[in-house]
């Protein structure tokens, strides 16, 4: 089968779940971009079956929100003639798959994911059975199309790693021991934990009760500005070497920052900036953020007038997937015996 060769392909996705992030942003979309013009095929997921494990926004909100992140997407610079772009929920070989995950993936497993105590928190038992399988659909979303690398944010690194043991024990309880690939995370770069503007502790989050904690690409000029200028920092203006940001999160999460939008080092933002208040870097790091991320919101509402137009590029990109997935599933479904007649 060709399919075993395992060509270098790129699977990635995200939760329609609204309103993306400077962190999803730096972390996720603009890498996915960086790699759509390397020799890899690109495939990008709404995953949308994955967004109602923690809560259901509503038929008509789950809707937009999809096609929401989709101009998102495309307004990053995501190309629907050279990356398949489409929703999760279009291409039903993703649960097909998913279902055989939950029967190779062990309780012990699922139990040690720590996303899952975040999201779950003290009241477990009140959490929906999909928000604990969450992992094996994620994994099969990409071993549906032998994907084999992965772009994504550390907060993902577990899961990714949960992908690879999925796959190991797939191939050798099944006894095709390179049926799926054991796909490589991607994960890195300066910005793979873009951390929250009001505590550099917390991971900069869509979910975060506090609008001042996150930069939204939705956000306007005046609004980024704003947001950077009141961002937490401590009293010592920034430090002459790396060395110096140790123990001082704020002023690191802000030189990573501007070194991702930037596209330059962490070393290079301080061999600049070194010994500077906080009242110079801000309005610079404000300047670089507009610059780099302020024309997205635009381009998302201009994309959003033609609804049709982004519910048609989806249902082709979901064409595309399924030529893919719908070969590996039935290969998967041969190799352990479910007897296909039709
Ligand atoms: P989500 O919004 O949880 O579906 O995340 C989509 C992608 O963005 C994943 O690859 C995450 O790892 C990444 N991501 C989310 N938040 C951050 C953050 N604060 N810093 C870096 N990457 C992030
Ligand atoms: N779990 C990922 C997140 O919350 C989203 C996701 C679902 C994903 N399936 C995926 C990411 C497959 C990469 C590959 O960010």
């Amino acid at each position: 089968m060709a399919e075993t060769a395992h060509t270098k392909r790129v699977f990635s996705g995200v939760q329609p779940t609204g309103n993306l992030t400077l962190g999803n942003y730096l972390g996720a979309v603009k890498r996915f971009v960086e790699m759509q013009s390397a020799d890899y095929q690109t495939i990008y997921c709404m995953v949308d079956l994955h967004a109602v494990t923690a809560s259901w926004p509503g038929s008509e909100e789950l809707r937009d929100n999809t096609r929401e992140l989709a101009a998102a997407f495309i307004a990053c610079g995501l190309d629907p003639s050279q990356s398949i772009l489409f929703n999760q929920s279009q291409v039903p070989a993703h649960t097909q798959l998913g279902w055989v995950f939950n029967c190779v993936a062990r309780m012990g497993w699922m139990r040690r994911m720590t996303q899952f105590k975040d999201k779950a928190g003290k009241n477990s038992e009140e959490a929906s059975v999909g928000l604990f399988t969450y992992p094996a659909l994620m994994a099969s979303d990409i071993l549906i199309y032998h994907a084999t690398h992965v772009p994504v944010g550390e907060d993902q690194r577990q899961h990714l790693e949960l992908t690879r043991d999925i796959a190991i024990k797939f191939n050798n309880d099944f006894g095709e021991p390179d049926f799926f690939p054991v796909p490589e995370p991607i994960i890195e770069g300066v910005a793979t934990k873009v951390m929250s503007l009001r505590d550099g502790s917390k991971k900069m989050s869509k979910s975060d009760p506090s609008d001042m904690s996150r930069i939204n690409l939705t956000d306007d000029a005046d609004t980024i500005a704003k947001k950077f200028r009141k961002a937490k920092t401590d009293p010592e203006p920034l430090p002459e070497t790396l060395e110096g940001l140790e123990g001082r999160p704020e002023a690191e999460n802000l030189v990573n920052i501007y070194a991702a939008l930037a596209d330059m080092t962490p070393a290079a933002v301080i061999a600049e900036f070194g010994g500077q208040q906080f009242g110079q870097f801000k309005p610079a790091l404000a300047d670089v953020a507009v610059e780099k991320v302020g024309g997205i919101a635009a381009r998302m509402s201009e994309l959003m007038a033609d609804k049709a137009e982004i519910d048609r590029i989806l249902g082709k990109g979901a064409d595309r997937a399924a030529e893919i997935a719908e070969p590996i599933l039935d290969r998967t479904y041969e190799i352990m015996g479910f007897l296909q007649s039709r």
